[in-house]
């Protein structure tokens, strides 16, 4: 049986979940939460180490003013309102991506960060303005400040993901097949499961067959 250390999420379909039962997109963030909070818990629950997901990408700016500033909203209130639970649950926060937003929202993200920093049940990476892409190639860059020879340990250091296993397992919601700028480098061995189902939709039991499935995976990392 495989033993099942970090999961990654791309939490997609929100939007659609919001336009097919309340008429705004808007309303589809704000019950996407709901998933989150389960999702959390369980992942506690089954000892999981790490969990990784995808809230905002960086190509998500493209999106109009009025969503995205609804998003950061949300965001905010959440953090306000959970981190002293969070922090409770011993599950420390890591942000991946870049930090640039308002000056309230990134001290609330550093401020959170450190409160959670020496907790250790759970890692969440909320990854935030996030893009692979970007990663990658401001790894190469800190690579060539330091100096250091270029291979796959040295490179690993220079990710955003430093020191954080590679996820086991990745879930897309939202019946969409492909990775949006997500982890490329971190993903090249990872179990990937596409479900249907829209975000806010997607429940403990959906959660509970992937994992499922995934502890009975044969996987060979290119051996036999
Ligand atoms: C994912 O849901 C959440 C974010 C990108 C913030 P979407 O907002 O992409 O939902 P759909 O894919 O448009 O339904
Ligand atoms: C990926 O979803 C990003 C997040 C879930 C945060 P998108 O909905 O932005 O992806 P695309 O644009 O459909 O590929
Ligand atoms: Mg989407």
């Amino acid at each position: 049986m495989n033993h099942l250390n970090h999961v990654a999420i791309i939490m997609d379909g929100n939007g659609r979940w919001g336009l097919k039962y309340k008429k705004s997109r808007n309303e589809g963030h704000k019950a996407g939460l709901k998933s989150l909070e389960e999702i959390i818990n369980e992942t506690i629950k089954k000892n999981i180490k790490y969990l990784t997901l995808y809230a905002f990408s960086t190509e998500n700016w493209k999106r109009p003013k009025k969503e995205i500033n609804y998003l950061f909203n949300l965001l905010e209130n959440f953090l306000q309102n959970k981190i002293e639970d969070l922090n409770k649950k011993n599950i420390k926060l890591k942000i991946i991506g870049v930090k640039n937003f308002s000056s309230k929202l990134n001290n609330l993200l550093i401020s959170c960060e450190r409160k959670t920093n020496k907790n250790n049940k759970l890692q969440i990476n909320l990854a935030l303005n996030y893009g692979s892409k970007y990663e990658l190639i401001n790894a190469f860059k800190k690579l060539r400040k330091i100096n250091k020879s270029i291979n796959e340990k040295n490179f690993q250091k220079c990710l955003q993901t430093a020191n954080i296993p590679d996820p086991d397992i990745l879930i897309r919601t939202g019946n969409t097949q492909r990775l949006s700028n997500f982890l490329l480098w971190q993903l090249a061995y990872s179990e990937i499961f596409f479900i249907k189902k829209l975000w806010p939709d997607f429940n403990i039991r959906d959660y509970n067959n992937i994992i499922r499935k995934f502890k009975s995976i044969k996987r060979n990392f290119g051996n036999v």
